[in-house]
């Protein structure tokens, strides 16, 4: 079957990997990239894409006029654009409300007039701050580690499920993908559109233009080894908070499956993420970055906690695993090499994107 698809933010980490696995999978669909190049680095998918046939299209997702049905008429949307900083919308809201929220209005309005279906990644920031913080933890050398027995419903060791609890503040960034769930959610059941939710963890990779704020994997690799400082920040600087990490690779897997399975799925939310076997701490990550770049920075510890910031989430991703067979497939080692072999082949041109 084929199919035009529309990935809006897909000259983005997220939209361009999709956008190329996709074209590489199924050479007949035609697949249109939206995106304004906000980011910094996304210019650089852009050779990529063409290379394989996606028609890119500088386009903004705040304007309903660059997302016009007649033009585009797809019939299956990935969002994949927005502002993915949390601390973006501690500095200002304006840019991250019109964003994630606006722009996803405006692309559920394409959805409805076109009836394509409609895949969001959201993100584990819908889940409010303090109940996170609120999370019992053991320390151990090198990590945080989530204990088994917690007041809250909805987490155990295997991380955060969809039965955490939703009330309380999450940021800025969360509350416009909480509040962009809960329209698709009405545009579904209005409209009948067949819409799927992805609250993803931390995602990373090849291709990821990782900055202080976002992207910290990659960050991490590419300050190891362009020879740059780093800084442990919050926690008393220890490095030792803990984060659940998922290959794009894997993620592509997952929509692969999901764009086939929307009789099943359709309406549904998931956790998606590595789980609880794939995390890493930052300290973890400075020895994996170390081993592959047989280098030593300077990391300097800011023991004070930035706003927003959590200790530890994992995703606890049954649910989907349940519904699909899915699992992730690339350990921390395979992840982080694959990240270094992409800054070492690409040094050139990706050097100036980590500053
Ligand atoms: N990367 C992660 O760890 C992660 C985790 C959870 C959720 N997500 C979600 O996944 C999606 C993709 O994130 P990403 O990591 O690829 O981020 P990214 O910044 O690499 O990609 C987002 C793309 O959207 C574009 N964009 C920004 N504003 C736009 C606008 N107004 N109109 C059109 N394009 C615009 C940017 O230029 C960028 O290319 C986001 O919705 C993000 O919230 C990402």
């Amino acid at each position: 079957m084929s199919k035009k698809v529309l990935i809006t933010g897909g000259a983005g980490f997220v939209g361009s990997s999709l956008g190329l696995g996709l074209a590489e999978r199924y050479p007949d669909w035609k697949i249109t990239a939206l995106d304004n190049l906000k980011r910094r680095g996304s210019e650089l998918n852009l050779p990529r894409l063409k290379q394989v046939g996606i028609e890119f299209i500088h386009g903004d997702v705040r304007n309903k006029e660059d997302l016009d049905p007649i033009a585009l008429e797809p019939d299956l949307i990935l969002e994949c654009s927005a502002e993915p900083s949390v601390l973006a919308g501690y500095n200002s809201p304006g840019y991250v409300l019109q964003t994630n929220l606006v722009g996803t209005i405006n692309c559920l309005e394409l959805a409805r007039q076109t009836q394509a279906n409609f895949i969001f990644l959201s993100t584990s920031r819908v889940y409010p701050i303090a109940h996170l913080n609120a999370l019992k933890f053991t320390e151990t050398e090198t990590r945080f580690q989530l204990v088994d027995e917690q007041s809250l419903p909805g987490v155990s060791s295997q991380g955060i499920s969809e039965e955490f609890p939703l009330d309380g503040a999450r940021s800025l960034y969360g509350a416009t993908k909480l509040a962009s769930e809960l329209l698709i959610a009405e545009y579904a059941d209005a409209y009948g559109i067949i819409t799927l939710i992805n609250r993803c963890g931390v995602l990373t990779g090849p291709w990821q233009m990782g900055k202080v704020d976002q992207g910290v994997f990659a960050l991490w690799m590419a300050a190891h080894y362009f020879g740059r400082s780093l800084k442990y920040i919050g926690y008393g600087g220890t490095g030792k908070q803990i984060r659940d990490f998922l290959h794009i690779a894997d993620l592509l897997d997952l929509i692969d499956l999901q764009i086939y399975n929307f009789d099943k799925l359709k309406g549904q939310t998931f956790n998606v993420g590595g789980g609880a076997e794939n995390t890493l701490s930052l300290y973890e990550t400075t020895q994996l970055c170390q081993k592959n770049t047989g280098h030593n920075i300077s990391i300097t510890p800011v023991p004070e906690n930035r706003p927003g910031d959590v200790p530890i989430f994992i995703t606890d991703y049954r649910k989907i695993r349940q519904a699909t067979g899915w699992k992730p497939q690339r350990n921390a080692e395979a992840t982080l090499t694959d990240i270094y072999k992409w800054i070492y082949e690409f040094k050139d041109i990706v050097s100036n994107v980590f500053v």
